[in-house]
């Protein structure tokens, strides 16, 4: 067999074998490129004797137009498949559900809702927000706040303390957000206008309490700070957080050790079928306490209490959370399920705000 017909089978043997047009192009390289196989054939032409060319010339370039027909063919071929094997891996069925985004499937917690919704409202009236740290020191979760050592105000907060330390001081997991409070009072002068969402901790557990819970703080402090004040933001307050346009407000006396006068306020309700319905009915549900912030308090901070008064409040963020959206239990707001959470949960892009809506 000539060399011609040999190169013309082993070529065309691979072009058939050719498995992808990557594959083919590097055969097509090897042939006709500069350094290829039949390029290099071509080159003899040139050296060999008219007769001889005569006879191999046409014989080469017959060659060379078979191959490149092959080549051509193969690619057509290869071609097809690629986009065939293509149609097929994209197909996509029109006629499934759209499967929902990571983010629309996530959900908020309502207790990072109610924060949010709380912290829209007071934000709205010129409140600033204010942080401090889970583990306080007893001074300013106490002592500061009026409660001197040895007060039977401080066993009420079911404390739970950690081992003191070599010089006897014993740091705590703060039982309310009032150190908040000082924090600010310390850090900031007045007027001073904050609220102070954040966890704390008592050491209690039952449908409607867990040893980790949330509250917010209200303080403010500026030279006519005032009761009317007060009651007017705490008005507004549950009208807007309820989303009702009244909601009755009772204000009972009470004590606390960091305010004087101190009242817990109840706030009007019907309860019906196990549900309960705000600004309406005769039945009445604590939601807070409150005060003027006492002299103590002030002076303890550095404000002096015959240039400056305030007044400050506190309330449970879960439980507000619990009454607005109607979860009678505590306990699995923190048991991180997630058929809980995609029930009572909010979606992700629905944040709150007063003008687009708190709660949609
Ligand atoms: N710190 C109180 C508590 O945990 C709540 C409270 C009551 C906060 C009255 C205040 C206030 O700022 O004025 O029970």
């Amino acid at each position: 067999m000539s060399d011609i017909e040999t190169l013309e089978r082993d070529l065309g043997a691979q072009i058939e074998a050719a498995g992808d047009e990557a594959a083919l192009e590097t055969i097509r390289i090897a042939t006709f490129g500069k350094t290829g196989s039949i390029t290099a054939l071509l080159k003899t032409l040139g050296a060999m004797q008219p007769d001889e060319r005569k006879v191999a010339g046409p014989a080469i370039n017959g060659l060379k137009d078979r191959l490149g027909e092959a080549l051509a063919r193969r690619k057509a071929i290869l071609k097809d498949a690629a986009l065939d094997a293509r149609l097929a891996a994209e197909a996509v069925d029109i006629s499934l559900p759209v499967r929902e985004s990571a983010i629309e499937t996530g959900r908020i917690h309502p207790v990072t809702q109610t924060i949010d919704e709380l912290t829209a409202i007071f934000t709205d009236m010129g409140f600033a927000v204010a942080e401090g740290p889970d583990i306080e020191t007893d001074d300013f979760n106490f002592t500061k706040l009026n409660f001197p050592p040895g007060h039977p105000a401080r066993e009420m907060h079911d404390t739970f303390f950690f081992n003191p330390k070599p010089d006897g001081e014993r740091l705590l997991l703060r039982t309310h957000t009032s150190p908040v409070q000082v924090r600010t009072m310390l850090a900031q002068k007045p007027p001073i206008r904050v609220i102070c969402p954040g966890r704390t901790y008592r050491c209690d557990s039952d449908q409607t309490h867990t040893p980790m819970f949330h509250q917010v703080e209200g303080l403010v402090i500026d030279k006519t700070a005032n009761l009317g004040q007060l009651k007017w933001i705490l008005a507004e307050f549950c009208k807007t957080f309820f989303e009702v346009p009244n909601v009755k407000m009772r204000f009972r006396p009470s004590f606390f050790p960091f305010t004087e006068p101190s009242m817990e306020v109840d706030i009007q309700c019907r309860r019906q079928d196990g549900e309960i319905r705000f600004g309406e009915g005769e039945d009445w549900l604590e939601i807070l306490g409150c005060g003027m912030v006492h002299p103590n308090v002030l002076r303890n901070c550095n404000v002096d209490p015959d240039e400056y008064q305030g007044y400050a409040w506190g309330m449970g963020i879960d439980r507000l959370a619990m009454l607005k959206y109607g979860i009678s239990d505590l306990r699995p707001f923190f048991e991180a399920d997630v058929k809980w959470l995609s029930h009572y949960g909010f979606r992700p892009l629905d944040i709150p705000s007063l003008a687009g809506g708190l709660s949609q």
